[in-house]
């Protein structure tokens, strides 16, 4: 019996950097998958040009053009069911999902923030952490839930803030870490060691800290 591939799609806004992490993970064989495609809502999302590049099949579902949330994510969601993906990963997807798409893919659904959730949700994430006056930062990859930014983390990084830091700074000496992160959990995710349960996320049958695994870059 020949089993195929886990399939991911991808979601993305922008630069892609994310994204092309998981290239990245698949070509160096870190991460068993494929990616059927890369789906944007932003026509000009520099990502998509790195995924073509790559010889990856790219969307664009640009938002703009549907009257509402609920009838973009109904457009959104018939297009990535369409390549019949094992797990969805929003990479830089910059756009609130509602229950319309959300529920859809619940529990093959993952996002990356960067921030330490549940602390700072949202926007200016780095920033944030500097006026707090935190003592470090750091990234989570989360199963994503209609709450914003705030379903059950599978892992997070993190790193000191420095004094000088700006949130420039800051986001530039995270983002290496994200590309290591992202990969890695969804090679968790995919290798069917954790199970969600009433909002709950489990390892091997063993509850997960309420933030996920404190991953250690290699
Ligand atoms: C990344 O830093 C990601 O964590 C963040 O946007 C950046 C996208 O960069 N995501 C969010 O803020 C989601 N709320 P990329 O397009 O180069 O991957």
């Amino acid at each position: 019996m020949t089993t195929r591939e886990p399939r991911l799609v991808l979601l993305i806004s922008g630069r892609g950097s994310n994204m092309e992490a998981f290239i990245r993970a698949i070509e160096g064989e870190t991460l068993q998958a494929t990616i059927g495609a890369v789906i944007s809502n932003e026509p000009d999302a520099a990502g998509l040009y790195i995924a073509e590049q790559a010889g990856i099949q790219t969307r664009v579902v640009p938002h703009r053009e549907y009257s509402n949330r609920e009838a973009f994510d109904a457009a959104l969601a018939t297009e990535v069911a369409a390549h019949d993906p094992d797990l969805v990963i929003l990479a830089g997807f910059m756009r609130i999902l509602t229950p319309v798409f959300v529920d859809r893919f619940a529990g093959k659904l993952l996002n990356i923030h960067p921030s330490l959730l549940p602390k700072y949700p949202g926007l200016h994430t780095h920033q944030r952490a500097i006026d707090a006056g935190d003592s470090e930062a750091g990234a989570t990859v989360h199963y994503v839930t209609s709450q914003l930014d705030g379903g059950p983390p599978v892992m997070q990084v993190r790193l000191p803030i420095r004094s000088e830091d700006t949130a420039e700074s800051l986001a530039a000496r995270l983002l290496p870490l994200e590309h290591q992160l992202y990969p890695a959990a969804a090679a968790l995710h995919l290798s069917g060691r954790l199970h969600l349960s009433n909002g709950l996320l489990e390892l091997d049958g063993e509850p997960l800290p309420a933030t996920g695994i404190d991953w250690r870059p290699l």
